[in-house]
Formats: structure tokens, C-alpha cells, sequence
């Protein structure tokens, strides 16, 4: 099924996933808030990451550096210098774009001439403290990648590791991109969740091509379907100024193939520039073999928010029910912003109500599980289908004397009539199962 972009959009406003940003003052271009719905998601993609990269492993650290760093760090990373876009000007209509975006030189708005193409610099600059000058500007971070560089010793040492060890961190970054579109697909404001492996050099073409297929094998594990999902590797000219050799995993958005994490060879590009640029010798000593060199880096970047789209878009169903349209989202449970839902068939039941909230009350200590009586049982169905809650439990009249509800499953809509005392087992189960 092809799914426009706008339904996506469109589901994500009405259920509360994602909102205009400063919509009320007309809204800021190309900027998301999460809503509560969203908090959810993406807190579910970072936990899911997190769980497969560092808590699973033995071989993995976190970090949480900061957003603001030494301005020093971006000339070493080479950032200042070549984090540009070509870009040209329209002389008539003085719109600005990105030269490799047109076929020819020519404004593709009105028609007007062009200016001769410009380098423009994509990372955000501020100041720190309260004068503005060359002394104080800081950038925004633009990855969260040299926040784990310049804080490898810190972590090498403190831990006690050896070579091969990776640190991962999740945080926002900020480019001033050009041609931001396609909802949260490219934005300026973003957030990464970035890997960065250190091994010993000559071994970097084998820990690639494994970490290739780790990635793979998450977003599968979490329900992308195969067939959305491939293999490209960039050519030479389009590759970043620090790598040696990088696979995209890209996705089917709407708009076509496009990247949804980048997983780069980086050698020890940036180790030794860091070497280069501050007082630190960055290097690595076998304490073994007794040999000293700069680890290669093996680099999975991935956007959180990219991520997010992608889990929204693959598993957004819809089919027809009775002469009626049922949108549902099939998400993973571990995705899924909310777990279980507890509906009473009759809102205006104390006792229909104080059971079902009791029932809920007891689910809370093992599923996110929310309470909705804000309209008739249709309708609430509707709205947890369209959130992706796997589960919704019905308290009806008949619960008060069987102490039994009926359990509803998101994607079969099949039903089954479980005893109170049952529900956390029968719950347990199913869930156990989707895994
Ligand atoms: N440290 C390497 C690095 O930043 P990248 O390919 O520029 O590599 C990695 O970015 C990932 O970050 C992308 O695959 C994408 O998921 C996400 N990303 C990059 N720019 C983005 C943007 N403007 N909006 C949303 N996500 C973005």
C-alpha cells in the first residue's frame, strides 16, 4: 500500500504524535514539537537503541555531552572548513538554492539569473557570555559525534577499556539546512543517535561490514519490513570529508528512497586531528602487544526522528471494516507509545468506572497503560487503533459479576473474554510472543 505523506501528517496532528511548531504565531518553518504521543515514540526508538547497543553489549559505553563545545573542536574536525552547501542566488526574485538541487542555471521560481555558487556553512554559530565577538562564538553542535572524540580518553581511561570499544551517545544537533522538508524527515533541529566503535586499524573492514548488518537487523527487529529497507554505498563524490568508505541504510519514505542512517568508516581521522589541534596525544597503547596507534572508527549514525517517521509510516494499516475505513498503527510493543488501554463500556457507571480504573491501576507497575471513557466504545477503539495500543480491555456490566473483561487485539481485532485475576498472565503471554 502506497501511503502519502500527508496521511501521516494528518494522523500524527489528530492523535497528538507531532505538532507545527509556534503554530499559534503562524508557525516556524520546517520545526516539530512532539506531542504527548510522540514523547512517547521517540522515547521508545532511544530505549530500543539503547537496550540493543549498550545495555546488551560488553563492549559499549554511554555518553551525554554537551550540546556546546570549544570552538577549536570544529576546526579540528574540519567542520568550519568544509560543512558547507554550494549555494546561489536568484538576482531577481533573491531566493536562495542549493546548486546540486537544479539541472540548470537558471531560477527554477521565476526564471531569473543566478549568482556564481557560494560556500555557505550549515552549522549554527552563537556567542557565549554577553559580548558578541569572534572570542566568544560557539557553534551548535552538528553531530553528537565529536562530543564522544574529544571525551575518548576520558572514557578509555576511566573505564579501563581496550581496543575494540564503542561509545554511544543519543542528543540533539543542529544544522541550518538549506532544503529542510518532508515533516520531520530533514529539519534544523534534530536528534541523533550516533555509535562511534574504535578498533585497531587493519581490522576496520570487518567491524563495517558487521556493524552494517547489526543496524540492518535492528530496524527489522522492530518490525521495518524488509523490503522497505536496503543497501547503498556512497560513491567518491559524495562521500564526508573524514570518511573512508560508508553505506547508507536507506528507507522507502513517500518520497522515495531515502537515508535513514548513515554508517561510515571513519579511520582515525578525527583522533588525530584532535591530536593535532588541542595539547592531548590521543594515541593508544597496547598494553599487550605493546603497540601505539590511532584507532579507526567504525561510525553508525542514525536520526531519531527519521527513525520515528519511518516505524509510523511502516506500520500505518488501513482496511475496511463493515463498509467502514479502520486506520490502525501495527507497531512493535516495545514502540508503541501506549501498551494497554482500559475502556468502560458505560461512563456513566461509578462501578463500571471505579473497576476499570482499579484494573488499570494495577497493569500501570508493568505496561504503560492508559484510561479513556471520553466517548463510545466505537470511538475509543478508533482512537487506540490509530495509536498503535496493542491491547484494549472492555469493562461492561456483565464484568461486576463474572470478574471477567474482554481483551481486544489491535491488529486482528479479535476478542477473548479473560477472568480479572488472568489479566496480567494473559497480558505477559501475548506480549512474550510479539517479541
Ligand atoms: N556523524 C555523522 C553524521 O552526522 P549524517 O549522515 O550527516 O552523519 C546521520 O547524519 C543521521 O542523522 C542521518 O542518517 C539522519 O538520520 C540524521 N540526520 C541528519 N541530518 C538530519 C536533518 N537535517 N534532519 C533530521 N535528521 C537528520
Amino acid at each position: 500500500m502506497k501511503i502519502e505523506m500527508e496521511k501521516i501528517v494528518s494522523l500524527c496532528k489528530r492523535r497528538g504524535f507531532i505538532f507545527q511548531n509556534s503554530e499559534i504565531y503562524g508557525g516556524l518553518g520546517n520545526t516539530w514539537d512532539y506531542g504527548p504521543l510522540g514523547v512517547g515514540l521517540k522515547k521508545n526508538v532511544k530505549e530500543a537503541w539503547w537496550k540493543n547497543v549498550v545495555y546488551e553489549r560488553e563492549d559499549m559505553e554511554g555518553l551525554d555531552s554537551a550540546i556546546l563545545m570549544h570552538p577549536n573542536t570544529w576546526l579540528a574536525s574540519g567542520h568550519v572548513e568544509s560543512f558547507t552547501d554550494l549555494l546561489v542566488d536568484c538576482k531577481k526574485c533573491k531566493k536562495r538554492f542549493r546548486e546540486d538541487d537544479l539541472d540548470k542555471h537558471i531560477c527554477p521560481e521565476c526564471g531569473g539569473e543566478l549568482t556564481d555558487p557560494r560556500q555557505f556553512n550549515l552549522m549554527f554559530k552563537t556567542f557565549v557570555g554577553p559580548v558578541e565577538n569572534e572570542a566568544s562564538t560557539v557553534y551548535l553542535r552538528p553531530e553528537t559525534a565529536q562530543g564522544i572524540f574529544i571525551n575518548f580518553f576520558n572514557i578509555l581511561t576511566s573505564m579501563r577499556r581496550k581496543i575494540p570499544f564503542g561509545i554511544a551517545q543519543i542528543g540533539k544537533a543542529f544544522r541550518n539546512e538549506i532544503t529542510p522538508g518532508n515533516f520531520v524527515f530533514r529539519t534544523r533541529e534534530f536528534e541523533q543517535m550516533e555509535i562511534e566503535y574504535f578498533v585497531k586499524p587493519g581490522t576496520d573492514k570487518e567491524w563495517h561490514d558487521y556493524w552494517v548488518n547489526e543496524r540492518l537487523e535492528w530496524y527489522k527487529k522492530y518490525g521495518i519490513k524488509q523490503e522497505n529497507l536496503r543497501l547503498r554505498e556512497h560513491g567518491k563524490d559524495e562521500m564526508a570529508h573524514y570518511a573512508k568508505s560508508c553505506f547508507d541504510i536507506e528507507y522507502l519514505f513517500p518520497m522515495g528512497w531515502s537515508e535513514l542512517e548513515g554508517i561510515a568508516n571513519r579511520t582515525d581521522f578525527d583522533l588525530k586531528q584532535h591530536t593535532n589541534y588541542s595539547n592531548r596525544n590521543l594515541i593508544y597503547f597496547d598494553e599487550e602487544t605493546k603497540e601505539k596507534y590511532f584507532p579507526y572508527v567504525i561510525e553508525p549514525s542514525a536520526g531519531v526522528d527519521r527513525s520515528s517517521l519511518a516505524f509510523l509510516i511502516d506500520a500505518y494499516k488501513e482496511e475496511e471494516v463493515r463498509g467502514r475505513k479502520r486506520v490502525f498503527l501495527s507497531f512493535h510493543p516495545d514502540i508503541a507509545p501506549v501498551k494497554v488501554a482500559v475502556l468502560p463500556l458505560l461512563r456513566n457507571r461509578g462501578d463500571i468506572v471505579e473497576l476499570s480504573k482499579k484494573i488499570k491501576k494495577d497493569i500501570l507497575n508493568q505496561y504503560v497503560t492508559v484510561y479513556d471513557d471520553t466517548g463510545s466504545i466505537g470511538r475509543l477503539y478508533r482512537r487506540q487503533d490509530e495509536i498503535g495500543t496493542p491491547y484494549c480491555i472492555t469493562v461492561d456490566v456483565q464484568s461486576l459479576e463474572d470478574r471477567a473483561v474482554t481483551i481486544r487485539e489491535r491488529d486482528s481485532m479479535q476478542q477473548d473474554r479473560i477472568s480479572i485475576d488472568q489479566i496480567s498472565q494473559y497480558l505477559k503471554d501475548k506480549f512474550s510472543l510479539l517479541h
